[in-house]
C-alpha cells in the first residue's frame, strides 16, 4: 500500500481501505472503473485481491514482472497476483504453515486464468532441481488435459471449468515445489449428452475430430465432422473463434506424454472418447410405448471393438433392464424412451467415470516421490478454482449445486476474514467494534440440514418407492420449507414474484441473489442411476481404464449409492475442514461484461458481482474504524524523517518513536490507536496528509544523500566486520565443544589401553600432572610433600620425586662450608646419642652448637698458663654440685684435646683425662645435669662430679666428640648412681614436675625436678 500512497492521484487508490467513502458502493465502482480503464485490474481490500478480468493479454505476466514481486513486501509493489502468490509463499516458508488461495468468482470472470498465474509464478520462481523440473512441468501440464476433459465452450466464458478444482502444491523443506495433488468436484456430466444452445459439448471431441490423425480417426470408426454426432450438436456451435481446436489438441498430446501416460493408455482414452460419441449416435426404432430397438448397427460394432465389449450383450444391454427381485433376475424390454435415457445414462457415466480416473492418473503423475523419509514433511499451498455463482434463465440441480457451493464458500470467507480481523484488534489490544453483516449460514442449512434440508428432502423423494417425481418433490418442498424466508415456489410466492416464476420452479434467496430453479431432472441427475445390465456389459470390457472404473465389487453391494447431491455435500464438508487447516488468501475475480470484450466495463453487471462477492461488507469490516495499520517498525522507517526526534534513526523502543513521531505530526487522539506492535490511522486522510508531507521532505533531504551513502557503506563495513567476529566466535565456539567432546570421551575410555578415543585425554592428564609438579615442587630437602600422580604416572613420578630428592641433596651438599659441615656431623653426634632419648634433645635441635661459651677473657689468665700448650676446645659455665650436702657451685667446664677441667675462677679444681673417664650418665628428661665418671682407685680424684649445664647437649656433645666417648653416654630413667669417693655412693632421683629444682632430698639423695616439656 505504500506505492498506493504515491500514485493515489494518478489512478484512484490501490487499496480501497484508502477510500475516503468507504461505505459507498458508488465510489468503489467508479474507483474499480478508474483502474480499469487504465488496465490497472488489480486493487486490494486489505490483504484480499479484487481483479477485473480485462479480457485482452496485458503485458504483466513477463519474467520481469515476476522477479519484481519475488520476496518483497505485499504492500510496497503495486497489486499483482504474483503479490498474493508471493505473500502465500513466503508465509508458508516462514511460518511453517500451510497456506491457500481462494480464488472465487462467477464464470468467465478469470478464476482459472488467475490460478494458472499463480501456478506459473511457483514454477519460475521457486529454487528449483532436475527433479523439480519434472515437477514442475507435470504440474503445468496437467492444466491443459484437465482442461480438454473438463472445460467447455458456455455462454458466459469460452474455457468454462465444468468442475471444480482443488490443487495442493507441495514444497520440500528448501521450497523447491515438488509434487502435486488435485481433487475434482462434481463433473458437470449432463453436458455429455446435451448442451443449451451457443454452448458446447467438452474440448477433448472437439480437438480429436479437429486434431486427431487421419487414420487415428479411421481407427476409432469417427469422421473429421463434428456435425455428425448428436452429442455435439445440441449447442449447435462446433466452432468457436477463440478457440483453436487443432492446435490445442497438439497441446494436449504433448501434454498427456509429459505427464507420464503411455501410448497404450493414451489409445484406450481415446477409444473411451470415440465410444461416448458413437453411442451418442445410436438410434432406436419403434413405437412411443413400444420396445424399442436399435437400428444403428455400425455403431454397435465400433463401440464393440472400442470398448472390448461383446456386441449383442451390449445391444441386449442398451434396450433391456435387469432387476433383481427376491433373488431372481428379471429382464423387461424398455420404451424409446428409457432407452434413450439408459443410453445416455451410460455416455455420461462412461465419460464422468474416465474423467476421475484421469485425475487419479494425474494425481498418481504429481505425487511426491521422495527417497527419504520425511516425505509427508512437505509444506502446501492449495489453490481453489471452483465453478462461480450461475444465474441463467434455466436454472437446474447442476446450478443449485454450484450455487450451494458459493454459499458455502462464502461463508468461509465471512468466518475467516471477520475473525482474522477480530483476532488482530485482539492481539493488539484494541476494542473490536461489530460489524453488521449478512450471515448466508441461514441459507447453507436451508440447503444441506439433516431431515430438513433441500438435499435431505431431495433424497428422501429419490429413496421413496411408489410415484416419486420432480413435482412430488416441488410439493415436498413446499410442505416442509415453504415458510422459509430465503425460500419460494410458485404456489407460495406473491402475485409479483408469481409472474416471473415457472410452476415447476422453486426459488432461492442466496446471499448474491434469487435465482430460480426448474425442477425437471432433479430426481434423476441426483439418483445418477445406471442400469445394472450396463454396468455388467462395462465390468467385462477389455479396456484397462474402464476396468478399473467400473468395478466388479459394485455389483454384487445391494446398498444403494449415496445421491449425488449427497455426495457432493460430503466432498465440500470436507473441502472446508481442508481450507479451514490452512491460512487462507483471496483472490476476488469480476467479470466486467457479458460479451468477453475488451475495455467494456458494464456498471449494472459489476455493481451485482461486488455485491454477491461481498466486497463493501468486506471493506467495512476491514475498515471497522480503521483505514490503515502498519507495524511499528515500517511505520517509523518510513515517516522518521518527519520529526527531528526520530530522524535520522531513533533509538528508544518502536511504540515510543511512534509515539513521538504521530505527536510532532499533530495526530488527534480520535485519528488514531497504538495497538501492541502496530499503529491503526481510522482516516485516510490522515495518512495522505502524513504522506504529503513526506514527499515534500524528501526533496530537502536531497542534499543529505551523500551523507546517507557514506552511512550506508559504514554500514556495509560495519556488517561485514560483524560478520567476520561471529565467523570467529563461531569457530571458537565449535573448537571448544570439540574439545570438550573429546575430553569427555577421553574420560569415559580412560581405563582403557591408550587408543584413538582416549590419547587426548591421558595426553593432557599427563601433561597437566608435570604442569602441576613443575609448579608444586618441594622447596628444601626436608619438604617431603609431592603431588599425587595419575595412575598412568605412578612410576614415573616416583622416578622423578628420588632424582629430584637426590639431585636437591647433592645440591645441598655442595652449598655446605666447613664451618657448617663441622655444626652438621656435631649435630650427627648429639642425634646419634640423644635421639629419642633424652626430652631436651628436639629443643636443642634447631639452635646452633657454639664453638665455646665462655671466650678468652672470661677465663681467667692462670688458669690458660696453667693448661700450657694444650689447646682450648670448649668451655662453658656449669653448677657443680657437692659431694657431701649437694651444695651448688659455679664453675668453668673446660675441654681441651687430652682433658676436660673443672675451674674455679683461678683455680684448676680438677682434671680428668679423657683416657680416665669412665663414663657420663644423664637422665631421659629434660634437666642438665649430668655426672662425669671417674675411676675409684685413683687417688687423685676425689670421686665423680656431678655438674649441671644449661646447654646440657651441646656440652655433653663436645665431650663425647672431644674424648671420643660417644658410646660412653649413658641415659638413665629415674636415678644416676654414682661414686663420692672412699667407697661411697650417691644418687641422683629424677621426676618430672613444673620447674627444674636441684636440692638435696630427705633421703640424703640429690633430687632433680625436671620441667615438663610441652612436646611430652
Ligand atoms: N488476467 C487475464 N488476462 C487476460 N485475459 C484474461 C485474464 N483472466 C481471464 N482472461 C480471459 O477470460 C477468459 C475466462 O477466464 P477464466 O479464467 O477461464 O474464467 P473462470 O475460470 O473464472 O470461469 C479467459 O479465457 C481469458 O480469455
Ligand atoms: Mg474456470
Amino acid at each position: 500500500m505504500e506505492s498506493a500512497l504515491t500514485a493515489r492521484d494518478r489512478v484512484g487508490v490501490q487499496d480501497f481501505v484508502l477510500l475516503e467513502n468507504h461505505t459507498s458502493e458508488a465510489a468503489f465502482i467508479e474507483n474499480l472503473r478508474k483502474r480499469f480503464k487504465e488496465n490497472l485490474i488489480y486493487t486490494y481490500i486489505g490483504s484480499v485481491l479484487v481483479s477485473v478480468n480485462p479480457y485482452k493479454d496485458l503485458e504483466i505476466y513477463t519474467k520481469n514482472h515476476m522477479e519484481r514481486y519475488r520476496g518483497v513486501n505485499f504492500y510496497e509493489v503495486s497489486p499483482h497476483v504474483y503479490a498474493v502468490s508471493d505473500n502465500s509463499y513466503r508465509s508458508m516458508r516462514t511460518e511453517r504453515r500451510d497456506q491457500c488461495i481462494l480464488i472465487s468468482g462467477e464464470s468467465g470472470a478469470g478464476k482459472t486464468e488467475a490460478s494458472k498465474k499463480i501456478l506459473q509464478y511457483y514454477a519460475v520462481t521457486c529454487p528449483a532441481s532436475d527433479q523439480v523440473e519434472t515437477v514442475k512441468d507435470r504440474l503445468l501440464q496437467s492444466n491443459p488435459v484437465l482442461e480438454a476433459f473438463g472445460n467447455a465452450k458456455t455462454l458466459r466464458n469460452d474455457n468454462s471449468s465444468r468442475f471444480g478444482k482443488y490443487m495442493d502444491i507441495q514444497f520440500d523443506f528448501k521450497g523447491a515445489p515438488v509434487g502435486g495433488h488435485i481433487l475434482n468436484y462434481l463433473l458437470e456430466k449432463s453436458r455429455v449428452v446435451h448442451q443449451n444452445h451457443g454452448e458446447r459439448n467438452f474440448h477433448i471431441f472437439y480437438q480429436l475430430i479437429e486434431g486427431g490423425e487421419e487414420d487415428l480417426l479411421r481407427r476409432l470408426g469417427l469422421e473429421r465432422n463434428p456435425q455428425q454426432y448428436q452429442y455435439l450438436v445440441k449447442g449447435n456451435c462446433p466452432k468457436v473463434s477463440s478457440i483453436n481446436d487443432r492446435s490445442d489438441w497438439k497441446v494436449v498430446r504433448k501434454a498427456l506424454s509429459v505427464i507420464g501416460f503411455s501410448e497404450d493408455e493414451v489409445e484406450e482414452l481415446l477409444n473411451i472418447i470415440a465410444s461416448v460419441l458413437h453411442l451418442g449416435n445410436i438410434q432406436y426404432g419403434g413405437e412411443d410405448s413400444g420396445n424399442a430397438y436399435i437400428t444403428t448397427d455400425t455403431q454397435i460394432k465400433y463401440l464393440a471393438r472400442l470398448l472390448g465389449v461383446d456386441g449383442l450383450v451390449l445391444k441386449e444391454a442398451l434396450t433391456h433392464k435387469t432387476i433383481i427381485a427376491k433373488g431372481e433376475e428379471l429382464k423387461s424390454p424398455l420404451n424409446l424412451e428409457q432407452a434413450s435415457s439408459a443410453r445416455d445414462a451410460l455416455s455420461k457415466a462412461v465419460y464422468g467415470r474416465t474423467f476421475t480416473w484421469l485425475v487419479n492418473k494425474i494425481n498418481v503423475s504429481l505425487a511426491y516421490k521422495s527417497s527419504n523419509a520425511h516425505s509427508t514433511n512437505a509444506s502446501v499451498i492449495g489453490l481453489l478454482d471452483i465453478y462461480g455463482f450461475e444465474v441463467f434463465q434455466h436454472n437446474s440441480f447442476e446450478q443449485f449445486c454450484i450455487n450451494y457451493c458459493n454459499e458455502k464458500l462464502q461463508q468461509l470467507f465471512i468466518e475467516l476474514t471477520l475473525k482474522s480481523e477480530q483476532d488482530e484488534y485482539e492481539a493488539e489490544g484494541i476494542t473490536w467494534e461489530p460489524v453488521q453483516y449478512f450471515n448466508n449460514k441461514i441459507i447453507c442449512d436451508l440447503v444441506e440440514e439433516k431431515f430438513k434440508g433441500i438435499i435431505s428432502i431431495l433424497d428422501e423423494e429419490c429413496l421413496r418407492p411408489g410415484d416419486a417425481s420432480d413435482i412430488t418433490f416441488l410439493e415436498k418442498l413446499e410442505n416442509t420449507v415453504g415458510g422459509h424466508a430465503h425460500l419460494t415456489t410458485h404456489k407460495l410466492a406473491d402475485g409479483k414474484t408469481r409472474k416471473v416464476m415457472g410452476r415447476e420452479e422453486f426459488r432461492l434467496l442466496h446471499y448474491a441473489g434469487e435465482v430460480n430453479y426448474n425442477v425437471n431432472g432433479f430426481l434423476d441427475k441426483n439418483n445418477d442411476l445406471l442400469f445394472r445390465n450396463l454396468k455388467e456389459v462395462m465390468c467385462m470390457s477389455d479396456n484397462k481404464i474402464l476396468t478399473q472404473c467400473f468395478d466388479r465389487a459394485e455389483l454384487k453391494d445391494s446398498k444403494r449409492p449415496e445421491t449425488a447431491a449427497t455426495q457432493f455435500k460430503t466432498s465440500l464438508a470436507k473441502l472446508m475442514e481442508i481450507l479451514m487447516s490452512k491460512e487462507p488468501s483471496y483472490v476476488r475475480c469480476i467479470k466486467p461484461n457479458d460479451a468477453k470484450q475488451a475495455g467494456r466495463f458494464d456498471d449494472v453487471l459489476i455493481r451485482h458481482q461486488v455485491k454477491y462477492l461481498g466486497l463493501m461488507e468486506n471493506l467495512r469490516v476491514r475498515r471497522a474504524g480503521f483505514a490503515y495499520r502498519r507495524h511499528y517498525e515500517t511505520f517509523l522507517q518510513r515517516y522518521k524523517s518527519l520529526c527531528p526526534e526520530t530522524w535520522p534513526s531513533w533509538q528508544g523502543k518502536l511504540a515510543d518513536g511512534v509515539s513521538t513521531l504521530v505527536k510532532h505530526l499533530g495526530y488527534k487522539p480520535e485519528e488514531y490507536k497504538l495497538g501492541r506492535s502496530k499503529i491503526f490511522i481510522r482516516f485516510p486522510k490522515t495518512l495522505f496528509a502524513t504522506e504529503d508531507a513526506l514527499e515534500t521532505r524528501k526533496h530537502s533531504l536531497g542534499e543529505r544523500v551523500t551523507y546517507h551513502m557514506v552511512l550506508v557503506d559504514a554500514v556495509v563495513v560495519q556488517a561485514w566486520w560483524r560478520g567476520i567476529l561471529a565467523c570467529r566466535r563461531a569457530q571458537r565456539k565449535r573448537q571448544a565443544a570439540n574439545t570438550i567432546r573429546r575430553f569427555i570421551k577421553g574420560f569415559i575410555y580412560r581405563h582403557n589401553e591408550r587408543c584413538p578415543e582416549n590419547e587426548y585425554f591421558l595426553d593432557y592428564v599427563r601433561y597437566s600432572f608435570l604442569m602441576k609438579l613443575r609448579r608444586n615442587l618441594p622447596k628444601s630437602v626436608l619438604d617431603k610433600s609431592w603431588p599425587t600422580a595419575p595412575t598412568a604416572l605412578i612410576e614415573a613420578s616416583e622416578q622423578l620425586r628420588k632424582l629430584y630428592m637426590q639431585n636437591m641433596v647433592w645440591g645441598y651438599c655442595k652449598r655446605i662450608n666447613p664451618e657448617w659441615k663441622h655444626q652438621l656431623e656435631q649435630k650427627m653426634v648429639a642425634s646419634e646419642i640423644f635421639k629419642n632419648k633424652k626430652d631436651n634433645y628436639p629443643q636443642s635441635v634447631p639452635k646452633l652448637f657454639m664453638g665455646t661459651r665462655l671466650n678468652g677473657e672470661e677465663i681467667n689468665p692462670k688458669v690458660l698458663q696453667s693448661l700450657g700448650s694444650e689447646k682450648m676446645k670448649y668451655a662453658v659455665p656449669v653448677t657443680k654440685y657437692d659431694r657431701k650436702g649437694y651444695k651448688a657451685r659455679p664453675r668453668q667446664l673446660l675441654l681441651t684435646s687430652n682433658c676436660a677441667v673443672i675451674v674455679e675462677e683461678a683455680k684448676l679444681k680438677q682434671r680428668i683425662d679423657y683416657a680416665a673417664l669412665k663414663g657420663i650418665s644423664v637422665s631421659s628428661l629434660s634437666d642438665g645435669v649430668f655426672v662425669l665418671h671417674v675411676p675409684t682407685e685413683d687417688k687423685k680424684q676425689k670421686g665423680d662430679v656431678v655438674l649441671q649445664s644449661d646447654h646440657i647437649i651441646e656440652t655433653l656433645t663436645k665431650v663425647a666428640i672431644c674424648a671420643d666417648k660417644v658410646n660412653s653416654i649413658n641415659i638413665n630413667q629415674g636415678s644416676i648412681t654414682f661414686t663420692m669417693g672412699q667407697g661411697k655412693e650417691g644418687i641422683i632421683d629424677f621426676t618430672s614436675g613444673s620447674e627444674l629444682l636441684v636440692a638435696k632430698a630427705k633421703n640424703g639423695h640429690l633430687s632433680v625436678t625436671a620441667p615438663r616439656l610441652n612436646s611430652r
